[in-house]
C-alpha cells in the first residue's frame, strides 16, 4: 500500500509566498513513489491544479452542504474535480468552529457524492490523554461510530491520529502512544466497515527531526504535518527520504 504525506498550510502564506512555496518545492523534490497530498489555503487550489504538478490536491475543510446561502462556505460540489482528498473534522474546526460529528458525518457524505477522499481527523485532547487510555478509546470510538456508519455507503477515506496537545506544540505523541491509539483504532473500523486496509496516518508536531523515527511504526501509512511543512526545504526533505 502506497505511504501517505499530507501538508496542511492551515491559513498560512500570501499570493508572493505560495507562489515561491511551490517553487522551491518544484526544484526540491525528487522522484517520490507515495501520495504527496498538498492542502494550501482554497484560493490557491486553482493555481495548484494548473500547476499540474505530481503532487495530489487537497481542500483544508469542505461544508455540509453541497450548495447554497453559506456565505464563505466552499462545498465538494465545487471543488470536485480540482481536489481528490479533504480534510474534515480538524480538532481547529471543531474547537473553533464548533463541528460535531453529525456535521462532520454530513461532509464525509458529500465528500463521498462528489467523488473525494475524506481526511477525517481524530485525537483526543491532553484533559482526556491525563485520564488514561480507556478514556481515549471511549472518547476515539465515538469520533469514529458517530461519523462513520456501516451502512453508509462506505468508500475511500483515510483516517488521521492527531492528538490535540500534540498539533503544533513542538511535542510529538511517542511511537508506543500511537501503536496503542492505532490498535484502538483497527478494532473500531473493523466493527464499523468491512473494507480493509484503511489508511490511518498521524499528525502532531511531526518534523525534519523526528519523522524517521515515526516511520518505524510499520502499520502507519503517513503523516499529516503543519508547521513543519510551511517551510518547503523541509517539507521537500522530508519527502525525498520517506
Ligand atoms: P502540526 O499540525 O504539524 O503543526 O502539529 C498538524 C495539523 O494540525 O494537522
Amino acid at each position: 500500500m502506497k505511504k501517505i504525506i499530507i501538508s496542511n498550510l492551515k491559513m498560512n502564506k500570501n499570493f508572493k509566498e505560495f507562489d515561491s512555496y511551490l517553487q522551491t518545492l518544484k526544484s526540491e523534490v525528487k522522484n517520490f513513489q507515495n501520495e504527496i497530498v498538498l492542502c494550501p489555503s482554497s484560493i490557491y487550489l486553482d493555481k495548484l491544479f494548473s500547476e499540474k504538478l505530481k503532487f495530489s490536491i487537497g481542500i483544508q475543510d469542505i461544508d455540509h452542504r453541497n450548495q447554497g446561502a453559506a456565505t464563505g462556505s466552499i462545498s465538494a460540489t465545487q471543488v470536485k474535480n480540482i481536489c481528490e482528498y479533504a480534510i474534515v473534522g480538524h480538532s481547529e474546526r471543531r474547537e473553533v468552529f464548533k463541528e460535531h460529528n453529525q456535521m462532520i458525518k454530513e461532509k464525509i457524505s458529500r465528500c463521498w457524492e462528489n467523488e473525494i477522499t475524506p481526511i477525517l481527523c481524530i485525537g483526543e485532547s491532553l484533559k482526556i490523554r491525563e485520564k488514561g487510555i480507556e478514556e481515549i478509546k471511549k472518547h476515539l470510538f465515538s469520533q469514529l461510530e458517530e461519523t462513520l456508519n456501516f451502512n453508509d455507503n462506505f468508500q475511500d477515506i483515510i483516517i488521521a491520529y492527531e492528538p490535540i496537545w500534540a498539533i503544533g506544540t513542538g511535542l510529538s505523541a511517542t511511537n508506543n502512544q500511537i501503536l496503542e491509539v492505532l490498535e484502538i483504532i483497527s478494532e473500531k473500523l473493523s466493527l464499523i466497515s468491512n473494507t480493509k486496509n484503511i489508511p490511518v496516518l498521524y499528525g502532531g508536531s511531526v518534523n525534519l527531526d523526528n519523522f524517521k523515527d515515526l516511520q518505524k511504526i510499520s502499520n502507519l501509512s503517513g503523516f499529516l504535518i503543519g508547521s513543519a511543512s510551511l517551510d518547503p526545504n523541509s517539507l521537500s526533505k522530508i519527502i525525498n527520504d520517506f
